[in-house]
């Protein structure tokens, strides 16, 4: 069995790809500050912790998900250089790993959307300033870049969890007309993402959903998917403030070109998390 290592096993992205990898890789998991049975603990932007912990670990590939989101980065500036000091010792302790690197749609400026992966990054947040940072460390002949946008499951403890929430109590829900991305149901990414490792591929991707839309409208489908009242869902602008692009959709045209597999539409991942959630329930 092939070695493969997951840097923030620990997180939300993390997590599950090591449920969903577990069995068919030989796992290495590396967390930070939560502790968790069968995880080892190293901080990657310590050089003398990375570079001890290579000398006794040679994996196949690398899936390198440890990161700073990016509220944390904006208030903490400083310690965001995870965000890609993580990723120059990769590259240097690691070398021939095959390093796929989860990056985001925050490296773009927003202002057009449906970014490919031709389209030039120029970042407005401190976080997109240290993902594409990061990016610069791996030579795309040798790893893979993969930029994503909007990841949502069950598990999920951002926007999805905000919204089910609220509506699961009869609360309204306030959500912003003019903030699009093209939001990416996890078990449609991890198939994705098992089938480029499968190729060996490398190169930069976007592996992302395929539709755009604002969180309003987002909202809206979900209200309806769930069964919930859809008048809920109150429409609001973002303040100038807000940490996000506009419009940072992202194409995936490259990608579904390349592989033979379907990516399901919005309306039919939500559907299936519907379905997954009944399920859980019922345990
Ligand atoms: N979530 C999304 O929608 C989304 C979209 C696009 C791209 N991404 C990218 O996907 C990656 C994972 O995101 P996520 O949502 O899973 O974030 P998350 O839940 O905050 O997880 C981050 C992980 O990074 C680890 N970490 C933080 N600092 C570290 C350090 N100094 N050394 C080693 N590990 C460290 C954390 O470990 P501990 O918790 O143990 O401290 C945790 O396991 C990020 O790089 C992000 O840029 C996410």
């Amino acid at each position: 069995m092939k070695k493969m290592l997951i840097t923030g096993a620990s997180g939300y992205l993390g997590s599950v790809l090591v449920k969903h990898f577990s069995s068919k890789y030989k796992l290495i998991k590396l967390s930070y500050k939560n502790k968790i049975k069968g995880h080892l603990i190293i901080d990657l932007t310590d050089e003398e912790q990375v570079s001890k912990f290579a000398k006794s670990c040679n994996p196949d590939y690398i899936l390198h998900a440890a990161g700073k989101k990016a509220k944390f980065c904006e208030e903490n500036p400083e310690i965001s250089l995870v965000n890609f000091h993580s990723s120059e010792l990769i590259t240097k302790y690691f070398p021939s790993a095959l390093t796929y690197y989860i990056s985001s749609d925050f490296v773009f400026d927003g202002f057009k959307g449906n970014f490919k992966e031709t389209d030039t990054p120029n970042p407005s947040t401190i976080y997109g300033i240290t993902k594409l940072k990061g990016e610069k460390s791996f030579n795309l002949k040798k790893h893979c870049i993969i930029r994503t946008s909007g990841l949502f499951d069950t598990n999920e403890k951002g926007f999805m969890n905000y919204v089910i929430s609220q509506l699961s109590q009869g609360k309204k829900v306030e959500a912003f007309t003019n903030i699009y991305n093209t939001p990416t149901y996890l078990p449609y990414f991890c198939n994705y993402l098992e089938a480029m490792i499968r190729l060996n591929l490398t190169g930069l991707f976007h592996v992302c959903g395929n539709e755009k839309v604002s969180r309003f409208e987002f909202s809206k489908l979900i209200a309806k998917i769930f069964g919930y009242d859809r008048n809920l869902i109150v429409g609001k602008m973002a303040p100038k403030s807000f940490l996000s692009p506009i419009d940072s959709s992202l194409d995936n045209s490259k990608i579904r070109g390349l592989l033979n597999l379907n990516w399901p539409n919005l309306k039919t991942a939500l559907e299936d998390m519907y379905k997954n959630s009944l399920n859980n329930t019922k345990v």
